[in-house]
């Protein structure tokens, strides 16, 4: 064997993350609704604050106060919970890596957002998947993962890529039959989404707990993506051990006005609301109309499950769809090797898709 480093054990044993394709061959316009991006783009005045942003010479604020601040006055919170990041990814990464590593167990869900699962390898540790009960998160099969070696478990609320939730009171039941010692990761990425009266994302809950984190981010409904932008809240101990192990410039100064123009900028998160709610139930209406099941979603993406009959199957669906430049998510690495995942997207995409799917449905494509 030659003699080269070698990364630590389990490092090569990670199946790397694959992101929504963006690209399809030979289509003039395409319409990318493989990543869950808002079709709003982001708040204008968020454009303007990093159109004018000045003094790229100079490092940033590396406890991103104003940010914070931002956030804190949003939502009621104390600056001092918050942490932001390089995306909710790196806040992901960051409290796996403080409280998981070699011999210790993680949990997440049976189709759980794939990043829990390389955040805990990366980390060392050992991930083990609670099964769902028809695509939804079972609490009980979470808590009979338990044993003395769990050190946190992930729950995304809603859930990507199945887009169902958890009300409340289960979150809470799941929070009460943890161990005290078990970190539980509240992944609340699309909660902006929600519209559902027994949904909280559970910042009350990490308010009076000694044992919870919530992750959000500013890639999906704020419309900032491409900047790399997310925050996490959680008790006075749990923010310092993240602010030891972080970078201490990684946020940039441009996600940080950003962001908080972002955060400011009511009227248009409420037009995203608004277009994701009514566009979520026209996708939801055309496609079971066309005889596709479709996972009821509350998030601004929806699972569209296809046949297994030849001529019929989501892989041929997804190539069918891109030939027309419509660029939806696989989800086989996620155990759905049957379903898509489509974003929902602008008037023209969502319009198209429908378009598309009937004549596929109608041709059949063997
Ligand atoms: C459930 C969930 N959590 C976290 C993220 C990561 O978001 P980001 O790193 O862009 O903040 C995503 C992105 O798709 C997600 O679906």
């Amino acid at each position: 064997m030659s003699v080269r480093p070698q990364p630590r054990p389990g490092v090569m044993q990670i199946d790397a993350y694959v992101p929504g394709k963006s690209k399809a061959a030979g289509v003039a316009k395409i319409h990318k609704l493989s990543s869950n991006e808002t079709p709003l783009g982001p708040s204008p005045k968020a454009m303007e604050a990093i159109r004018t942003f000045d003094h790229l010479e100079l490092y940033p604020d590396g406890a991103a106060t104003k940010l914070r601040e931002a956030i804190a006055a949003r939502y009621g919170l104390d600056p001092n919970r918050i942490v932001c990041g390089t995306g909710s990814d790196e806040l992901l990464s960051l409290i796996t890596n403080a409280y998981v590593g070699p011999g210790d167990e993680g949990i997440f869900t049976e189709h759980g957002f794939l990043v829990y699962r390389i955040a805990i390898q990366a980390a060392g540790g050992t991930p083990v998947v609670a099964p769902e009960k028809d695509l939804r998160t079972d609490v009980d099969a979470i808590l009979a993962k338990v044993t003395d070696r769990t050190k946190i478990v992930f729950l995304a609320n809603p859930n990507n890529p199945t887009g169902t939730y958890i009300p409340f009171d289960e979150v809470k039941r799941l929070h009460a039959g943890l161990p005290p010692h078990v970190l539980l990761v509240l992944d609340a990425a699309y909660a902006e989404y929600v519209r559902r009266n027994d949904y909280e994302a559970g910042l009350e809950l990490v308010a009076t707990s000694e044992n919870v984190v919530m992750t959000r981010t500013f890639s999906k409904i704020y419309g900032l993506a491409n900047l790399r932008l997310g925050w996490m809240v959680a008790p006075a101990h749990i923010t310092d051990a993240i602010n030891r192990i972080r970078g201490p410039f990684n946020v940039s100064g441009p996600a940080i006005a950003a962001g908080i123009a972002a955060i400011q900028d009511e009227a248009h998160i409420a037009k995203a609301i608004e277009h994701n709610e009514r566009w979520l139930a026209w996708l939801t209406r055309e496609i079971e109309a066309l005889g596709l099941t479709v996972t009821p979603s509350v998030g601004n993406f929806l699972l569209v499950h296809f046949p297994k009959e030849t001529g019929r199957t989501a892989k041929e669906a997804d190539s069918f769809l891109s030939s027309r430049g419509l660029i939806l998510r696989q989800v086989a690495a996620y155990g759905l090797p049957d379903a898509l995942r489509l974003t929902v997207g602008d008037e023209e995409a969502n319009g198209l898709v429908v378009a598309a799917l009937r004549d596929f449905l109608g041709e059949k494509h063997a």
